[in-house]
């Protein structure tokens, strides 16, 4: 049996998923360095982006300085723009802080709770609930990222880890945020490392994401709400993971840094949709 079967146990039309648009987000992380760099960038994904709109939704989230110039590179295209974060309240002496409020206009996205976020700069998922509720309540579409340590995969207790984090993560939010509610399950191992999730693991875990995402929004809400794996995807392995039921896309960290792997992704992605 091919891997696509044992993961996915048979069918995997898109109608099994729900009819959820595919989604392929570009983190750019702390990258590049200057805002020509980050314009030329964007401009390499343009043509892909184009070309398999109708099957695949794209969104990039350049560091903060620079989404005014990419926003000026991607306008007209069919290419989502977001930031990879920010604070919940509208304005105020938060020194450092960009509100979501100021995001509108410029952003369509934002990133909530990215592990390296939680790991480097002490967010909890109470901050990070804060966080989605904030820039759903201004109309943005929000990626809670969720994801276990590497010790917690090797004990096996994934499953309370993550149903913990997107219960509590999920705190602000109501049913009528499921349309632009997106939950990433990437296992911390697994980002920048190179060593992806075996499928069947992601599988397993973005099944369980959905159930507590319809445990909290409830059934109908939830089938709205989008489900992605990240953590080293790249143009080889995308499709492994994009083929799963229970995956609506993925976000993609170094590989979306190299315009050519990105636009082959987004084909990959296409393709794969076109054809279940
Ligand atoms: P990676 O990053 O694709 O480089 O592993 C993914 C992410 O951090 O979102």
């Amino acid at each position: 049996m091919s891997r696509r079967g044992e993961a996915s146990g048979g069918d995997l039309s898109r109608v099994g998923k729900g009819g959820r648009p595919a989604l392929l987000a570009a983190n750019w992380k702390m990258n590049p360095t200057t805002a020509a760099e980050a314009a030329e960038l964007a401009r390499g994904i343009l043509d892909s982006a184009r070309e398999h709109a109708a099957a695949v939704e794209t969104a990039i989230f350049p560091p903060f300085p620079w989404l005014v110039a990419v926003a000026g590179m991607i306008k007209g295209a069919p290419v989502g723009l977001g930031a990879q974060d920010s604070y919940w309240e509208r304005a105020g002496a938060f020194t450092g802080e960009v509100s979501a409020a100021m995001l509108q206009g410029w952003c369509q996205w934002l990133i909530a709770g990215h592990s390296e976020r939680r790991a480097y700069f002490g967010e909890t998922d109470e901050m990070v609930s804060r966080k989605a509720a904030a820039g759903l309540a201004v109309g943005l579409q929000v990626i809670v990222c969720v994801g276990e340590p590497e010790g917690t995969f090797a004990a096996g207790r994934t499953a309370d880890y993550v149903s913990r984090q997107v219960r509590r993560g999920l705190d602000g939010c109501t049913s009528e945020d499921a349309r632009s509610l997106v939950v990433a399950y990437e296992p911390i191992w697994a980002i920048g490392t190179g060593r992806s999730a075996d499928p069947e693991h992601a599988c397993e875990t973005m099944r369980l994401v959905r159930s507590v995402v319809t445990e909290v929004l409830g059934d109908e809400a939830a089938s709205l709400a989008r489900v992605l794996y990240g953590g080293s995807v790249n143009a080889q392995n995308v499709a492994s993971y994009v083929e799963l039921p229970p995956c609506d896309g993925c976000l993609v960290g170094g590989a979306s840094l190299k315009p050519d792997e990105f636009s082959a992704m987004i084909q990959v992605v296409a393709e794969v949709y076109k054809t279940a």
